[in-house]
């Protein structure tokens, strides 16, 4: 299982140097929010391509934003290697997902916690790398897991083969739920530990032994 840091939990002052710090994470995730599809506001593009060359990890680009359409361009062109967008935002989730990949980028989906993932049946497999299960409603760090979507887990396998992860009150004690999942993005348990890397080799230890207990 991978661990996706997410930078919405990083001291905002010295992002460079916070990123420095994760070296042992298997990508970094951006939450980028425009106040519209959700009431925060926190960065955009230039703000990621600025930390481009800081890292060589993978970053996913959590979309929380309307009309994302109008947005995979600059964030592609920003260094964006995954580009999550919520199926809720769009009237045109195929068409985005057809816009990620032809800039080469890996799509994903993501599915707020009140929303059927019944929309799965319908898209078209090869467009999609992965699925993002939201297990807070989306829009701010610290809240807790929503243990009503672990359900959700097993529902997407049903319908999808690719890739799924969680994003939202994932802790030490909350991922041993997440049987299945491929990643897990993780802000406030891994920033409010003094050490990172030890942080993310524990979410790593938890989600094994449970599935070691529980074959
Ligand atoms: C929530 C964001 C999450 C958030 C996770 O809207 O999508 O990525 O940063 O933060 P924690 O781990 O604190 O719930
Ligand atoms: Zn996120």
């Amino acid at each position: 299982m991978k661990i996706y840091p997410s930078m919405l939990s990083a001291n905002f002052c010295c992002l460079g140097e916070e990123l420095r710090e994760l070296n042992d994470a298997d990508g970094i995730h951006w939450d980028v929010m425009d106040g519209h599809f959700v009431d925060k506001i926190t960065f955009g593009a230039d703000i990621i391509a600025a930390h481009r060359e800081i890292t060589s990890l993978p970053f996913d680009v959590h979309l929380m934003i309307d009309n994302p359409e109008k947005h995979i361009r600059t964030f592609a062109e920003a260094g964006a290697d995954i580009i999550t967008v919520h199926v809720e935002s769009t009237n045109h989730i195929h068409k985005v997902l057809q816009d990620i990949k032809s800039f080469g980028k890996k799509s994903c989906i993501a599915i707020n916690p009140g929303t059927s993932t019944d929309f799965l049946k319908y898209i078209d497999q090869d467009l999609l790398d992965s699925v993002l299960i939201m297990t807070v409603n989306p829009g701010q760090k610290g809240q807790r897991f929503l243990m009503s979507q672990i359900a959700k887990i097993t529902k997407v396998q049903s319908l999808f083969i690719g890739d799924i992860g969680v994003d939202g009150g994932v802790s030490d004690e909350t991922i041993s739920n997440c049987e299945g999942i491929s990643y897990a993005i993780a802000g406030s348990y891994i920033f409010d530990n003094d050490d990172y890397s030890e942080a993310i080799e524990n979410l790593k230890l938890r989600n094994r032994l449970k599935s070691v207990f529980n074959p």
